[in-house]
């Protein structure tokens, strides 16, 4: 992974102490239209911005960075830094996720990464830029990290399929990066990915996702919300900006244009629905879920 970039593990990390309902979204992607709705939705279940938590890529393939990036940032929500994030700030030619050069998601990151660089005053870019890279959420009896890719490694993809780990002094990770929503166990710990505002999960429809943790008495409740948003304007403002129509294109297919990062299992479910889904962490497991889930939130557990 080129442009990786390790974590100091004595470094000093924002706190969040919360004993009631966090609401954690990731991958904005600069899809204005999505991240007002999920506004919505957290003023619906009366979330406030203090106990909203991204897990970064405000900014991506879509047509409203600047806007994004504003409602984010004036909200005053948590947020961890993306490589988006990173590589804007630092001026970089690209989204520093390590695309083959030429492959087709090199190509197609080229084009939005300069229409965001573009668009982003200095503001932005320092608001991006002094982003933290992890934030430790103390909700209820649990610790957990929450990161981008993963907990060291800014631009590592996570899915529900791959091997990863928990670091030590937590009782799990919350990342984001992948696009996938999932929950997962790692060697007893906890694996919580909320999905993206910003892009579907490749599941075949147009929905976006985000996720509520809820402490209790039984544990952590973990509810994956899957909504639906004005995606065709989104979808408009991207082939108005002459963005690349891959992207755009997904937004109304729920298809991702370049499937190059995926794991086998994860390439096997494309277009298949998931379900949204509750599920109950004890600290040590997963219990069943309280509505019905898609295979991808029974995860891979014990790797
Ligand atoms: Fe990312």
């Amino acid at each position: 992974m080129r442009n990786a970039t390790g974590y100091a593990a004595t470094m000093a990390h924002t706190e969040i102490n919360a004993d009631d309902a966090v609401l954690v979204f990731g991958g904005c992607y600069s899809n204005l239209q999505a991240t007002e709705a999920l506004l919505a939705h957290a003023a619906r279940r009366s979330i406030p911005p203090n106990r909203m938590v991204c897990t970064g890529d405000v900014v991506a393939y879509g047509a409203d960075p600047a806007a994004t990036v504003a409602l984010v940032r004036d909200a005053g929500m948590h947020v961890v830094m993306g490589n988006c994030e990173e590589q804007l700030a630092a001026g970089a030619a690209d989204c520093g996720c390590g695309f083959a050069p030429g492959s087709a998601c090199d190509l197609l990151s080229g084009a939005w990464f300069a229409h965001a660089s573009a668009a982003l005053d200095g503001s932005a870019l320092a608001w991006m830029g002094a982003l933290p890279r992890q934030i430790d959420l103390q909700i209820g009896r649990f610790r957990l990290a929450v990161v981008h890719g993963s907990a060291g490694v800014i631009n590592e993809f996570v899915f529900a399929s791959t091997s990863t780990a928990v670091p030590p002094g937590y009782d799990g990770v919350v990342a984001g990066h992948c696009g996938l929503p999932f929950t997962r166990t790692v060697e007893g710990r906890l694996w919580h990915n909320s999905g993206a505002v910003g892009m579907p999960a490749n599941d075949g429809t147009p929905r976006v996702w985000f996720s509520v943790l809820s402490p209790g008495p039984d544990g952590l409740a973990i509810e994956h919300v899957a909504f639906d948003y004005d995606y065709r304007s989104a979808a408009g403002a991207m082939r108005q900006a002459g963005l690349p129509e891959g992207y755009a294109g997904a937004l109304e297919t729920g298809l991702w244009p370049n499937c190059d990062v995926l794991p086998a299992p994860e390439l096997a479910a494309r277009g298949a629905p998931i379900s949204p889904a509750t599920l109950m962490w004890t600290g040590s497991d997963l219990g069943r879920p309280v509505t019905a889930a898609s295979p991808a939130f029974a995860g891979a557990s014990g790797r």
